[in-house]
């Protein structure tokens, strides 16, 4: 386990690039992801099945930043997030009252939670980085009560051409003196956000026991939001 943990966490740090800056921007980014869109997506799908002090696990939870949205709109409910990279757990700092952290490697993860236990799941921009995803939707799925729904945003497949507009700049990838340490750089990254298609996600949950109530494309396609419901 903490081999596997390991390894993970040196996987993360060369995905990210730079640690700090990547938690830094993903607190500049926050408001973007969590948007209106989102808060109406998440009154539209999440919201119904919530109890009044709802349990909400935030997968992949980065700096926190949701953990704390949740904690300020359901006070008396319990926010818990699950992180395993260094960086992103010093930038949380001191969390609020109602959430809590759980250091561990999504792609096996044991979470110390009863079957049942959870309203609904989210997993932000997260399921990209996973070797495998699947223990981590087996996982989700258990904790979850019967009718809990798990909220997914994430990249998905987009034609390079689309990618490279939008990541960086042709100018930038046709260069015959772009560094060779850059194209790598680029290249990988593209494969990496562009692990699954939407329609993936969508088999994956079918397979891990989830109904898939809704599935949109967003971004040029470039990322995907769908919403399922434990079986
Ligand atoms: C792109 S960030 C998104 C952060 C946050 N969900 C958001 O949308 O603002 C993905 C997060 O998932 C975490 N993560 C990725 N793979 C993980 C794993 N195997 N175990 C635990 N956390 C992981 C990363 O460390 C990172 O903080």
């Amino acid at each position: 386990m903490q081999e596997m943990l390991e390894r993970t966490q040196a996987m993360l740090a060369r995905h990210h690039r730079h640690g700090e800056n990547f938690a830094q921007l993903m607190k500049d980014t926050f408001a973007g992801r969590f948007n209106d869109e989102f808060w109406a997506a998440w009154r539209q799908w999440i919201e119904p099945v919530l109890s009044a002090s709802p349990v909400v696990l935030d997968l992949g939870s980065g700096p926190g930043l949701f953990l704390r949205a949740l904690a300020e709109r359901y006070p008396g409910g319990r926010a818990i997030g699950v992180e395993c990279a260094s960086y992103m757990l010093e930038a949380m700092g001191e969390l609020p009252a109602g959430c809590e952290v759980m250091c561990a490697d999504l792609h096996d993860p044991r979470l110390p939670l009863a079957e049942g236990a959870v309203d609904a799941a989210v997993a932000s921009v997260v399921l990209h980085e996973l070797n495998q995803p699947l223990r981590a939707l087996q996982e989700v799925r258990r904790c979850l009560k019967p009718g809990g729904r798990l909220y997914i945003l994430d990249w998905v497949r987009a034609p390079l051409e689309v990618y490279v507009r939008n990541e960086t700049s042709e100018e930038q990838v046709f260069d015959p003196v772009t560094p060779v340490s850059e194209l790598e750089d680029i290249f990988t990254h593209f494969i990496e956000h562009n692990r699954f298609s939407r329609e993936d996600l969508g088999y994956l949950l079918e397979h891990c026991g989830f109904a898939v109530l809704d599935s949109t494309a967003l971004r040029e396609g470039r990322f995907a939001r769908l919403v399922a419901e434990k079986r």
